[in-house]
């Protein structure tokens, strides 16, 4: 299939786009590089655009004969959408009606989008698709909107859409020549990882006294080649003129302490920790609920434990200290 992976120099983006490759997909890449890394994707397949740009991305679909979207390309950075929700709602609103008009435009119809678990807000865990959204920051709102907006554009001109949910995407290529590189960094393993590189002098545990067993936030950590798996599986369950959900995560739940445990004994690093006070908006547990992609995606997990997940992101980590800058 002629796939537009949008977003496909960035972190989930580029692993997707390499199953997409070794699956025999005709793949192009669409990325304004504000986050990406041009070196994360394969030589003469990278356009440089903005989302916002509707006719450069007309141009780009009908130019490849695109078939379907596979669209990454967002802001995601929780505590930065409260203090810029102004960005938040620019790219990840706009930004994406601009993408669903060109599609419109070049008639392109099937979509998969990268949803996340923020759109939930504070539920009870496991969290199954079905459940209330009632996101608590504005980057889970405008991931929200765009699911309502997806549902509506599928309705009206007959697309064949998809939000694919993450929980906590982590770790990197198995063969270790692409991992996790943002600037500024904010999720826990790479910055765990860092410590024990001697690049961060210690890990902020934010909150100890959250109602879990060791009193540590619990999130589901996802692979993100199982990520990637998911995404190729989803393009033959597309249904045109309709929206489907897929919350993805393995269903286990791994605490802040028990990743830095993991790391230790991966690195044989100390990883020095500094414990302070919860973080505003930090939900106690986070665990998605997998039946319903494994039922109907087939899918689930191959990365269930947080060690091997620590180990693919330890050899990219070592291998390029400072990311994908030489
Ligand atoms: N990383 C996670 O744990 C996680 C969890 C849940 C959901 N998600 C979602 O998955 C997607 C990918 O996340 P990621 O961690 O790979 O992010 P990332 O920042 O690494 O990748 C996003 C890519 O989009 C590009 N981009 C941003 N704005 C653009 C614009 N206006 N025009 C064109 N390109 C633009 C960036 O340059 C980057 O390459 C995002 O939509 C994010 O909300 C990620």
């Amino acid at each position: 299939m002629r796939i537009l992976v949008v977003g496909g120099a960035g972190y989930v983006g580029s692993h997707c786009l390499r199953h997409l490759i070794s699956n025999h997909n005709d793949v192009w890449v669409y990325d304004n590089l504000s986050q990406g890394h041009a070196a994360a994707v394969p030589e003469g397949r990278l356009i440089v655009g903005d989302l916002l740009d509707t006719g450069k991305l007309i141009e780009t679909m009908k130019q490849h004969d695109i078939e379907a979207v596979m669209h990454f390309a967002a802001k995601a950075l929780v505590g930065e959408s409260v203090v810029r929700p102004d960005i938040y709602y620019k790219t990840n609103v706009t930004g994406t009606l601009s993408l669903l008009d060109a599609m419109v435009a070049s008639g392109v119809k099937k979509i998969v989008f990268s949803s996340t678990c923020a759109v939930f807000g504070n539920v009870q865990p496991p969290i199954t698709e079905d459940l209330p959204k009632n996101p608590i920051n504005p980057y889970g709102f405008t991931k929200l909107v765009i699911e309502h907006a997806l549902a509506d554009y599928a309705a009206a001109f007959q697309l064949e859409a998809a939000a694919l949910r993450y929980f906590n995407a982590c770790g990197a290529a198995s063969d270790g020549s692409i991992g996790e590189d943002h600037d500024p960094e904010s999720h826990l393993i790479p910055i765990v990882l860092q410590v024990a590189l001697g690049q961060r002098p210690h890990v902020q545990i934010y909150g100890t006294d959250y109602p879990t067993l060791d009193g540590s936030c619990v999130r589901d950590y996802i692979h993100v080649e199982d990520l990637a798996d998911a995404h190729l599986r989803v393009l033959s369950h597309l249904k045109p003129g309709r929206l489907v959900h897929y919350n993805l995560g393995t269903g286990v739940g791994v605490s802040v302490r028990e990743v830095i445990e993991a790391a230790r004994r991966v690195t044989g690093h100390p990883i020095p920790v500094i414990e302070s006070d919860r973080r505003p908006g930090d939900p106690a547990v986070l665990m998605g609920d997998p039946t319903k992609a494994l039922k109907e995606l087939g899918w689930s997990a191959k990365f269930k434990a947080i060690e091997p997940v620590i180990k693919s992101a330890w050899a990219w980590h070592q291998a390029h200290p400072s990311g994908f800058q030489k």
